[in-house]
């Protein structure tokens, strides 16, 4: 399967992400994660992208593009690939389209998680990353591991540079202007599936099963 997650930040795209994976054999290709490791590392796609990612911008078509061409040429996304944030612009999805109808394939489904604006200060305010893995956290909705039980394993979590109110008064004007026509270019294609994650994550990640049946 081919799948795009779009929806606004702190929907829930990285939670419900490595369910999909598992039960699908998908690769996960998440834009934001790679772009961090990018910056991180200092490449020359980081340097350029780092101003644009702390002021809640999104990062040029090409860099992104460029990103995801690469990714979905690794051998573990033969079975499939989930895109996670990406496409984010109406010229990304068309490039994409256009990489895909290259190789003679296409986008399976498109789920749009929906999630009220005001709900997602708490959701992105709350979020706590462990750094080695990628999994988010949330101190009232996913309270992190504890010492001596589960998998802890004492690494301290971090906080996102993006994750304040104020940044993501900016990221969600991003998604607002510039996604939400992607979500209308697929939606022409009939291919959004409609996923109210607004929602506790199990109930998210059944209601995600039952799409991709
Ligand atoms: P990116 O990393 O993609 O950030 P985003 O889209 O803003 O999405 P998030 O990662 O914030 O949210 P998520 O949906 O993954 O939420 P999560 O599951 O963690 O992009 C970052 C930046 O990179 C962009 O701003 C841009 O600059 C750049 N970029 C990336 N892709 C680009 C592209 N294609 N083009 C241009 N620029 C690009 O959940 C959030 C929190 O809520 C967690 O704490 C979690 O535990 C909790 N939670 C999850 N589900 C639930 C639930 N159902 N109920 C309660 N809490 C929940
Ligand atoms: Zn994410």
């Amino acid at each position: 399967k081919r799948l795009i997650l779009i929806g606004p930040p702190g929907c829930g795209k990285g939670t419900q992400s490595p369910k999909i994976k598992s039960d699908h054999c998908l690769c996960h290709l998440a834009t934001g994660d790679m772009l961090r490791a990018a910056v991180a590392a200092k490449t020359p796609n980081g340097v350029k992208a780092k101003q644009a990612m702390e002021s809640g911008a999104l990062v040029s078509d090409d860099i992104v593009v460029g990103i995801i061409e690469e990714a979905v040429k690794a051998p573990e996304c033969r079975n499939g690939f989930i895109l996670d944030g990406f496409p984010r612009t109406v010229p990304q999805a068309v490039k994409l389209d256009e990489m895909l109808s290259a190789k003679g394939v296409s986008i399976d489904a498109v789920l749009n998680f929906e999630v009220p604006d005001e709900v997602l200060v708490e959701r992105v305010e709350g979020r706590w990353i462990h750094p080695a893995s990628g999994r988010s956290y949330h101190t009232k909705f996913a309270p992190p591991k504890v010492e001596g039980k589960d998998d802890f394993t004492g690494e301290p979590l971090i906080k996102r540079k993006d994750d304040n109110a104020e940044t993501l008064k900016s990221r969600l004007q991003a998604f607002h202007t510039q996604t939400q026509p992607v979500i209308d270019y697929y939606a022409i294609a009939k291919k959004v599936t409609e996923i109210h994650a607004n929602k506790p994550a199990s109930d998210v990640e059944a209601q995600i099963a039952a799409a991709l049946k």
